[in-house]
């Protein structure tokens, strides 16, 4: 791929330079408090950041952080997580309360070398994520204004097509910085010739969202295991009765055509732990999966399913793991997820875990992150990497 990187740029020297990076610090906050609950995402950009900083770049970061509408929502407010880096970076950040009116301008005009600003939230401006070239082209002009370089480190955002990812690298010299290089990198190898057996397993609560990766990757893998809130689409499509479960009743025929095109490499849960109401306290039992109760929902796999999982694993060379196998924040239904995620991790398989939630699971089940080959920041990014989408900030960094 002919895309110019973060070194290429420190050789050109950057010190003395403002240099525009586009992080996803779109990290998960806690409901009440709107605390971070999980800073992965923000650890995961600080090795572009402390490069620049190293070489005397006057650094200008921004990101998007949740779904506001295009204009300013306290609760989607990127101050924390300014605080947050600042102390991951030992030294403070400067938080711009605007993302490109006075506080960001004169922000930016104060910064000296090696500092690091912040700009607030990017979608409280209508322009980021605009339909309309022109209108996204127009917020573009105002942020590569506050550049001289660009810097790409939004691994997580590289499949929208919003004014900072896709409009402000065709305005400035534009580069990949280091956290979207080596997901790139990692994600190739699994679209490329992974070592075999090449073993997938996917979770999560729709079918819906990752019926295209289905579709790319079963062609490619040896094994594919699916748990999660979607595997009970499939249970149905072959006709087992699912109770209250998560079912997305317009996917049965499609899941049914896949199952029968799969040449036995979907490997279904043969038990779950269901219980009677979606709550962390509900009553719940290990029923088959074939027989789960009309009045009972699954909400995680059970523990034979978790061993014949393990077993298909144990012998793999890659591994890709996208989404929970169950309700992992709920302690009752996390045992599937937590066990998988052992699983994995014993092998001694290239190991990539794809995703916001399987990521943010790894961490919350305080599981040790180093012995996972890749922990992606991207979770629809991978995916439809991995669909061989060609992802508009990608692209953008090719021009
Ligand atoms: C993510 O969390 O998947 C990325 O930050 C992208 O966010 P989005 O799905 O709201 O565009
Ligand atoms: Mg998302």
């Amino acid at each position: 791929m002919s895309i110019r990187t973060l070194d290429d740029l420190l050789d050109e020297g950057v010190s003395g330079r403002r240099v525009l990076v586009r992080a996803d610090l779109n990290v998960p906050l806690d409901k009440q408090s709107g605390a971070i609950t999980d800073d992965g995402r923000i650890r995961a950009v600080l090795p572009t950041l402390t490069a620049l900083t190293g070489a005397g770049a006057k650094v200008v970061v921004c990101s998007h952080l949740g779904r506001p509408k295009g204009a300013p929502d306290p609760q989607f407010s990127l101050r924390p997580v300014a605080d947050r880096l600042g102390e991951l970076l030992g030294g403070s950040v400067r938080f711009a309360t605007d993302t490109v009116g006075d506080s960001a301008r004169s922000t930016v005009d104060a910064l000296a070398d090696g500092d690091v600003a912040l700009l607030e939230n990017l979608r409280f401006n209508a322009g980021e994520t605009s339909k309309d070239d022109a209108e996204r082209g127009a917020f573009a002009d105002q942020l590569a204004a506050f550049g001289e370089a660009y810097v790409d480190d939004a691994f997580g955002a590289v499949h929208r097509k919003h004014a900072s990812v896709y409009d402000v690298p065709a305005r400035l010299p534009h580069v990949a910085g280091r956290l979207v290089l080596r997901e790139v990198e990692v994600l190739s190898t699994l679209t490329g010739d992974p070592a075999r057996p090449y073993v997938v397993v996917l979770g999560g609560s729709k079918v819906s969202d990752k019926l295209a990766v289905i579709e790319a990757l079963l062609p490619k893998v040896d094994r594919l295991l699916i748990g999660g809130g979607m595997c009970f689409t499939f249970l149905k499509a072959q006709g087992h009765e699912v109770g209250t479960s998560l079912l997305e009743e317009e996917m049965v025929e499609t899941c049914g055509n896949l199952l029968a095109r799969s040449e036995g490499k979907i490997m279904l849960p043969v038990d779950v732990v269901a219980a009677d109401a979606f709550a962390p306290d509900a009553t719940h039992d290990t029923v088959r999966a074939d027989g789960i109760p009309s009045h009972r929902l699954g909400l995680d796999i059970g523990p034979e399913t978790v061993a014949g999982f393990a077993a298909a694993l144990k012998g793999a060379r890659t591994i890709f793991w996208n989404g929970p196998m169950g309700v992992f924040e709920m302690p009752a239904f996390a045992n599937g997820t937590r066990g998988v995620a052992e699983a994995i991790a014993k092998t001694d398989a290239f190991t990539v875990v794809g995703g916001g939630d399987s990521a943010a699971a790894v961490r919350a089940l305080g599981l040790d992150e180093s012995s996972f080959g890749h922990i992606s920041t991207g979770g629809g990014a991978s995916l439809e990497y991995l669909e061989g989408k060609t992802l508009p900030g990608i692209a953008a960094l090719e021009k």
